[in-house]
């Protein structure tokens, strides 16, 4: 009777072993087992193995590295080889012919497909292996030339990886950009709409960034600021047009209206997974330091100090610009009223750093924000 045919099996998992050994062994194979890189290399020496099924990913080496080790041991140059993966990509098959595999099988597999693969490749015609010779000199040289040619395979896979994650970044960034600049665009519809509060957002986020450079943030954390304070009123487009534009006094039930629009803007800008914090900020900036704002009367540090400054820098604007009952306040006056609320709605560092500010350039400040974002004739804030 003729010696069975010896298939190895290289797989950290027993599992996978034992079920090449339950659905081999019965057809009349004689199946040898492996749990890691180097025993699979021990069981090729100590006899004489038919056919190797490799899992790609083994504790000790990379099942590629052992496909390629074995394909240079002199008397396994022609035996079949298989690779065994769970994780299955297209991408992967390059890389299993170039390191000498035959063919994949994916995990799970069935019965069917084990037998139907062991029979295809064990029953193909190839040619007879070289007989045993154990030439260490020879296995070394190998081993060398393999070592740099799958460092140069590895090279230029690293590079190509790096070269589509710059791609993927850019067109992440560009994404981002196209986000933003919508809506950019949407709230400068709802301000030219409104005629008169046209610029708020914009001014808004430019002191907000003033108040946040004074408090020592980091450009990450300024260009969130400036993009919360840019878009704190977003909401308002959830809001009815007709009371948002009502020149006279608001009753009970159309203040609440309003008062919804920064819970609008932080449901409307949650969304976007880069705009988490950006969310935040825009819903907190009708909370006031002392816990008596809306919509959740959050007060002190339950507030980010970023929002704080758009807290401030909203009232500021609101002071600093027209409204259908007043002209836009003096400076003096707004500087008067700061004074006085700080500590109660607005964050006394912000106020004491901007108070700051509006000492050192107040008057050239405001002129400066104005020509480049122009106040409307009056508004609502
Ligand atoms: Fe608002
Ligand atoms: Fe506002």
């Amino acid at each position: 009777m003729a010696e069975p045919r010896v298939i190895l099996c290289v797989d950290d998992d027993p599992r996978i072993r034992e079920l090449v050994r339950l659905i081999l062994e019965p057809q009349g194979f004689r199946v040898v087992e492996a749990d890691t890189g180097l025993a699979g290399i021990q069981r090729l020496r100590e006899a004489t193995i038919h056919m190797a099924l490799i899992d790609l990913q083994l504790p000790d080496v990379m099942g590629y590295a052992l496909a390629a080790f074995i394909r240079n041991m002199t008397q396994y140059q022609t035996i079949p080889i298989v690779a065994l993966t769970g994780a299955y990509s297209t991408e992967l098959i390059p890389w299993i012919a170039a390191a000498g595999f035959d063919t994949l099988l994916q995990k799970p597999f069935s019965v069917q497909a084990l037998r139907e693969i062991v029979r295809r490749y064990l029953d193909a015609e190839r040619p007879e292996p070289a007989p045993a010779v154990a030439d260490p000199a020879v296995e070394l040289t190998h081993l060398r030339r393999l070592t740099r040619e799958m460092a140069y395979d590895l090279w230029r896979y690293v590079e190509e990886l790096n070269r589509k994650t710059v791609l993927m970044g850019q067109q992440a960034k560009l994404i981002e950009e196209i986000v933003i600049y919508t809506i950019h665009s949407i709230i400068r519809i709802l301000e030219t709409n409104e005629r008169y509060t046209a610029g708020h957002s914009q001014r808004v986020g430019a002191y907000a960034v003033m108040m946040g450079r004074r408090l020592g943030l980091t450009h990450e954390e300024l260009r969130t600021l400036e993009l919360g304070g840019t878009f704190h009123d977003l909401g308002k487009v959830g809001v009815d047009r007709c009371i948002i534009r009502k020149p006279h006094t608001l009753t009970d039930e159309e203040w609440a209206e309003i008062r919804r629009h920064p819970a609008l803007s932080y449901e409307l800008l949650v969304e976007i997974p880069f705009l988490r914090e950006v969310a935040q900020i825009a819903g907190e900036h009708h909370e006031r330091y002392d816990g008596k704002g809306y919509p959740h009367g959050k007060k002190g540090d339950e507030i980010s100090i970023s929002s704080h400054c758009v807290i401030l820098a909203d009232a500021f604007d609101a002071m600093t610009s027209h409204r259908s009952y007043r002209r836009a306040l003096p400076l003096p006056h707004v500087v008067a009223e700061i004074e006085r609320c700080a500590g109660t709605q607005f964050h006394p560092e912000v106020a004491e750093v901007w108070l700051r500010e509006l000492y050192d350039r107040g008057e050239a400040l405001l002129e400066e924000t104005h020509r480049q974002f122009p106040i409307g004739d009056e508004g609502t804030g």
